[in-house]
């Protein structure tokens, strides 16, 4: 069975978090000092060749996406971690900007000196009000020691948008705009917050970036899927014994997680499905759970590993009724901004509740499969893209919990 293996986590419940001296003792800030030293171009290529994907759901390379922004000669540049955590289930950047927030300003150091940035931001969600004091006293330790040198961070507060996770919305929130995505090219590398090439990254993979520059890329490129190295903290709930978070190397499959890890079906029930990485995440049978959780192996069945949460449906779950719920959810938080995002996850819901209803047909069994492919690569942005994940897998996987609510 599966084991927790704490990379990212490594200090939490050993340091107090809110003493920076700890974080210090437990030998925080040298993995910065090193950075220091070396040739940007050559860190830049260490975290490349570590192949750390992001954490936050795109699983793009981080050292790839740091090279973009070094290339350019500006006269500004940012480094922004995406703290919104919007994503239904997810609860792990909580987790490290609570027990740990000086490895996630350690982390974005080691990035702004990588591509040559004094300023950096978090973006934290505004259902973290907590999180955000306790940021701000933890940055005025880190500030007072001088331990970031001429490197600044700030963080600014989002209002609980879904779409400002995304991340060109999430840089048009901090200008002071409407949360909208931005046309993609250019990508906020090139020209993001203010226009400036600005590096957006998960808490998580900022966190990161410390042990990497510590114990170096062979190290870490050797742990876990070859595609997909490293640890991926995930976050469990449904109907799972153990409702809590693990650190886990990405090679263990779904079946660990739930059955080993988890602690199974909760109240001794026989498992009906999951959905992992969020409200997007598509639905997954009994049969496909030996898949591993890496974001490869994931998305050859359909699934995304996205941010990691895990949610656990037991045999009494009405399909219908979550992906009723999940519709909800995508039409209320769409921003509007394009069409197919805009009417298409309003008309799924609408086919959804009459499936609830027990009057929907087998024309709109079809309907929904369109519709869903069709925003799939339609969409302006990620939120409408995967909307329909859901539904789409429900319908390939769970068709008899829809058939049974016929007209
Ligand atoms: C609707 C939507 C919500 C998102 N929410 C988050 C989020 O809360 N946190 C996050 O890190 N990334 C989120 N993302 C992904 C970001 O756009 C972006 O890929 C990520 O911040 C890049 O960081 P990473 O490469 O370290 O993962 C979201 C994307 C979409 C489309």
């Amino acid at each position: 069975m599966a084991e927790e293996m704490r990379i990212v986590l490594r200090n939490v419940g050993k340091i107090d978090p809110l003493n920076i001296d700890e974080y210090i003792n437990a030998g925080g800030y040298k993995s910065l000092e090193k950075a220091r030293g070396m040739d940007r171009g050559e860190l830049i290529e260490e975290v490349k060749k570590a192949n750390l994907r992001g954490r936050g759901g795109a699983g793009f390379n981080c050292g790839m996406k740091w090279s973009f922004s070094y290339q350019l000669e500006t006269d500004q540049k940012y480094v922004v971690c995406n703290a919104d955590e919007g994503e239904p289930g997810t609860y792990k950047d909580r987790i490290i900007m609570e027990n740990d927030p000086q490895s996630l300003f350690e982390g974005m150091a080691i990035c702004g000196y990588a591509i040559g940035s004094n300023k950096g931001y978090i973006y934290c969600r505004g259902e973290y009000p907590y999180v955000v004091e306790h940021l701000n006293q933890a940055i005025a330790q880190a500030k007072a020691k001088g331990v970031l040198g001429d490197f600044d961070i700030e963080v600014r507060m989002g209002a609980g948008a879904y779409v400002c996770g995304e991340e060109s919305a999430l840089i048009e929130s901090i200008e002071g705009h409407r949360g909208e995505p931005r046309f993609k090219p250019p990508f906020p590398g090139v020209a993001g917050l203010w226009g400036r090439p600005t590096i957006v990254n998960n808490v998580e993979t900022f966190a990161n970036i410390p042990v990497i520059v510590e114990k170096g890329a062979e190290w870490y490129k050797n742990i876990g899927a070859a595609s997909y190295p490293g640890t991926k903290i995930l976050t469990l709930s449904g109907d799972v014994v153990n409702r809590t978070y693990f650190e886990v190397p990405t090679n263990v499959t779904i079946r660990e997680v739930i059955f080993g890890l988890g602690g199974g079906v909760a109240e001794g029930k026989k498992f009906k499905a999951v959905q992992i990485g969020g409200t997007s995440g598509g639905f997954i049978p009994e049969e496909l759970l030996d898949t591993q959780i890496d974001f490869d192996s994931m998305g050859k069945i359909g699934a995304t590993l996205g941010t990691g949460a895990v949610f656990v449906m037991d045999e009494t779950r009405d399909i219908v009724d979550v992906i009723e719920k999940i519709t909800k959810f995508f039409e209320h938080e769409s921003c509007g901004k394009c069409t197919p995002c805009r009417e298409g996850t309003k008309r799924m819901h609408e086919m959804v509740e009459r499936f609830k209803a027990g009057t929907g047909t087998i024309e709109e069994m079809e309907l929904m499969d369109t519709l869903g492919t069709v925003m799939s690569t339609a969409c302006l942005c990620g939120l409408g893209q995967a909307a329909p994940a859901p539904v789409l897998t429900t319908l390939e996987h769970f068709r008899s919990d829809y058939t049974g609510k016929l007209a």
